[in-house]
């Protein structure tokens, strides 16, 4: 069988940075220790490298619809984007159609990263309409290696919102199952209401994309949830959280012994409401929407303190054709940025170079908790004997500015381009089979994800 020793590297986890040696055997993980020896392995000098266990991006969009065309990245593009991030593990979501079975949405989705996808791939289920039949796939869809139901509180006019009752019956039902819920919390009627009032008055510029989801549209939907949730006590998981309050709200919630997890996503951490005002400012419209300083602050402060479980990305990136097609209506452009290859680089670059986060607590944001959360673990998110060969060196030498050459998605167009990073990610290996070696891509190595199912 093939192996691997990897070299004196610094092996990072959410408990200790440890210089040592792992040695790969096949695809997984055999040993983790000092001088490891093995016949015939290739060794792999990691002198001065961190190495951590694969990324997960547990919230990724490839080839969604949204608002009349599709985001730019397939399962192909975007898996790619992946891998040159170091993430090795991408969680995506069904499409769930009307009077679509989940079953048939999730042989639908695996027909599209299947033969695709160059990184591994799990799956949230999406929810938008309910009735006794789709209530009654919850079991067989947990079989299929599937737990994370993801319910919206939003997106009427697209057919995917549920309101309180759908989401009782969900609640109820994962639960009974031990599945997970997860919600896009942002107030529907709310936001539809404001969307009516600036479009009736002409006010559609990007600036009246944020005044027509505001803060309060997330944190009633967060409160609201959390508050049905007492009386069944369903895992629940807030995606891309963006403001104090709700983040604060759904701490609470978890005090008071509801199981809460929250995630947040790079954008809300490094984008505040004034690049609406730029010329370019609508291709900066996603859901929810920047928000302002304070919550920044918040935000990260929730991240190192442990408030927030996760950092996923939302990918879900629009051409720059695709994105001023509305000439700048904020109503009608796609919502969605590129984020899945920046992931990493975002949280070390401005997190752990500006001592806003520890190491330690960005490889579980980014890896650990996620596998968790989401029971792909022990197999996937850590540096452990037996699990998957996944494996990130990073050089930490070095600093740069991010520019769209060097970047990996389908989409002509990166909002983050110009920032300043530090270090490269040299070497990415899955399942031991290296995807990129010394920075360069092994072509033979591409297109070969697996659909991991979560187990319970
Ligand atoms: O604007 C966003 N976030 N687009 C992706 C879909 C979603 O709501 O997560
Ligand atoms: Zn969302
Ligand atoms: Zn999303």
């Amino acid at each position: 069988m093939k192996k691997i020793i990897i070299k004196n590297g610094q092996l990072v986890t959410p408990r200790e940075i440890k210089s040592g040696d792992i040695l790969v055997s096949g695809d997984k993980i055999q040993a983790i220790g000092r001088d490891l020896q093995a016949e015939r392995a290739e060794v792999v000098d990691a002198s001065g490298k961190y190495v951590f266990p694969g990324f997960i991006d547990a919230h990724t969009h490839m080839g969604v619809p949204i608002r009349g065309t599709t985001s730019a990245d397939d399962f192909d593009s975007g898996s790619q984007a992946a891998l040159h991030g170091g993430v090795t593990t991408i969680i995506d979501f069904t499409i769930h159609g009307p009077d679509q079975s989940l079953m048939d949405s999730i042989r639908q989705r695996k027909a599209e990263a299947n033969k695709k996808s160059s990184v591994d791939y799990a799956l949230h289920c999406n929810i938008t309409h309910v009735n006794a039949d789709i209530l009654s796939e919850i079991p067989q869809v947990i079989r299929e290696g599937i737990i994370s139901f993801k319910v919206f509180t939003a997106y009427r006019d697209a057919g995917m919102h549920l309101g309180d009752s759908d989401i009782l019956d969900i609640l109820w039902d994962v639960k009974r199952h031990h599945g997970t819920v997860m919600f896009h919390a942002e107030n529907g009627d709310l936001i539809d209401f404001l969307t009516r009032k600036y479009v009736r008055y002409n006010k559609t510029t990007a600036v009246y994309h944020a005044y027509s989801r505001p803060p309060e549209a997330e944190i009633e939907a967060v409160a609201r949830v959390s508050t049905l949730n007492r009386y069944i006590h369903c895992p629940i998981y807030f995606v891309h959280l963006s403001t104090r309050e709700a983040v604060q709200i759904a701490a609470m919630a978890r005090q008071a012994q509801q199981p809460v997890f929250l995630e947040t996503c790079p954008q809300y951490l490094y984008f505040d409401q004034s690049v609406y005002d730029r010329p370019d400012g609508h291709r900066f419209i996603a859901a929810p929407a920047f928000r302002n300083n304070s919550d920044f602050d918040a935000l990260w402060q929730a991240l190192q303190q442990g408030v927030i479980d996760v950092v996923g990305t939302d990918h879900c990136p629009f051409t720059l054709e695709q994105k001023d097609r509305a000439q700048g209506a904020f109503q009608h452009t796609p919502n969605g940025l590129p984020g899945v290859e920046t992931l990493f680089q975002i949280l070390y670059s401005k997190g752990v170079k500006k001592k806003k986060l520890s190491l330690q607590r960005l490889v579980s944001l980014i890896a650990e908790e996620p596998a968790r959360l989401f029971a792909l673990f022990p197999r996937k998110g850590v540096l452990m004997q037996g699990a998957d060969a996944d494996i990130v060196i990073f050089d930490p030498e070095g600093q740069s500015n991010l520019q769209l050459k060097d970047l990996h998605s389908a989409t002509d167009w990166n909002p983050y381009t110009g920032m300043e990073t530090h270090g490269t990610i040299e070497s990415v290996l899955l399942r031991g089979e290296w995807l990129k070696k010394d920075n360069q891509i092994r072509e033979e190595s591409l297109r070969k994800g697996q659909f991991i199912p979560a187990i319970l």
